[in-house]
């Protein structure tokens, strides 16, 4: 049976992926991730409701050689209660299996490891203390939210990050609850939030909140302030629907071939350009290699690489001056120290 997702159109970007993603937390899965694989920290990649893929897709670009990513979703499948089905029924009332893998398969040559059932099976089939990063974003349900933080608490490492959906949406109060309830009672520690997402660790929070900080104040296209919650400090971080940077995407084998090697597009800025450029070769160095060139650091979004590329000098000229001169004095700082 097809539904109306299986009969649109492939994708020759992420953008048409339709979702729920948005940039300012591709940017901070972007440092997560990034900052995990720099750091050579192990542990896999689980996704909780993938809906038709939009951040499995964006998540599957972050595993390296033996990391398994392990995806959960009802897709078609029928819920265990009647308010989960009702809540299926009026959200996602065509969502198949098959649109959400024929939409992973246009941007990576292989599947995640797909669990097609309720968010509560994972925990047979992902290993204790197995995970670096959990994205969850299933079901609005306060049962099924507090349990599924709870299997985050079972299956993250000490170092792992945990990015919770929807924790402060008026539609969906339960997840609300089952969220604050770990961070105020359960042991969870928040690190940020964004409009869409809390990003918490069962781990020691102090390195990681201070180094975020220091990455986002850093970026002239975020917005941010601290504010303390509960006795900890919480980082408060806004994007900018028309100014805020998304990291490279993984590029659709249904892009055209002009597409694949980008240059300046309508609708693409040339800073994006630039670091949709430099990203391709980091990527085509493979994982190492991308997370050396996308390292976060406090100067810009897209500190300067070691060559110098046209998409580097396009970058320098249309970032705003104050993160140019950042630019040059860590050149010229690089010079000096040669
Ligand atoms: C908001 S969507 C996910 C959006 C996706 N992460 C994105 O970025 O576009 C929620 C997904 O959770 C799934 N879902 C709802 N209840 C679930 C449950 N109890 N167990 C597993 N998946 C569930 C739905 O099928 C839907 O695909």
């Amino acid at each position: 049976m097809t539904s109306a997702e299986d009969r649109l159109p492939a994708p020759t970007e992420l953008a048409q992926v339709e979702g729920w993603f948005f940039p300012v937390d591709q940017v901070l899965f972007d440092w997560f991730l990034t900052r995990q694989v720099s750091r050579t920290e192990p542990g896999d990649l689980l996704e909780v409701g993938a809906y038709l893929g939009k951040s499995a897709i964006f998540m599957g670009s972050y595993l390296r050689e033996g990391d398994t990513f392990t995806v959960c979703d009802l897709f078609d499948a029928p819920a265990e209660d009647n308010a989960n089905s009702a809540e299926m029924k009026k959200s996602y009332p065509t969502l198949t299996r098959h649109s959400f893998e024929a939409n992973y398969l246009s941007f990576h040559d292989e599947l995640p490891e797909v669990v097609q059932g309720m968010s509560s099976t994972v925990r047979d089939r992902v290993q204790p203390v197995s995970c670096r990063f959990a994205h969850i974003d299933a079901s609005h349900l306060y049962e099924h939210v507090h349990a599924d933080i709870e299997t985050s608490r079972e299956l993250l490492h000490p170092h792992g990050v945990v990015a919770l959906d929807d924790y402060r949406s008026a539609h969906c109060p339960g997840v609300a609850a089952a969220v604050w309830q770990a961070v105020t009672s359960g042991g969870l520690h928040a690190i940020c939030v964004t409009e869409s997402k809390m990003y918490a660790t069962w781990g020691d929070p102090a390195e990681i909140r201070a180094e975020l900080l220091t990455y986002v104040s850093g970026r002239a296209d975020l917005w941010h302030e601290v504010q303390t919650v509960a006795g900890a400090p919480l980082l408060r971080v806004k994007g900018d629907r028309d100014r805020t940077v998304s990291p490279s995407q993984p590029p659709s084998r249904h892009a055209p071939a002009a597409a694949q090697a980008p240059d300046q597009t309508a609708g693409q800025t040339a800073a994006q350009t630039a670091e949709h450029a430099e990203s391709a070769a980091a990527r085509a160095a493979g994982p190492a290699g991308r997370a050396e060139s996308q390292a976060p650091t406090a100067a810009s979004p897209a500190a300067p690489a070691p060559r110098r590329s046209r998409a580097r000098r396009l970058l320098v000229n249309v970032l705003p001056p104050i993160i140019t001169k950042a630019l040059v004095r860590i050149r010229d700082s690089r010079r000096a120290g040669a």
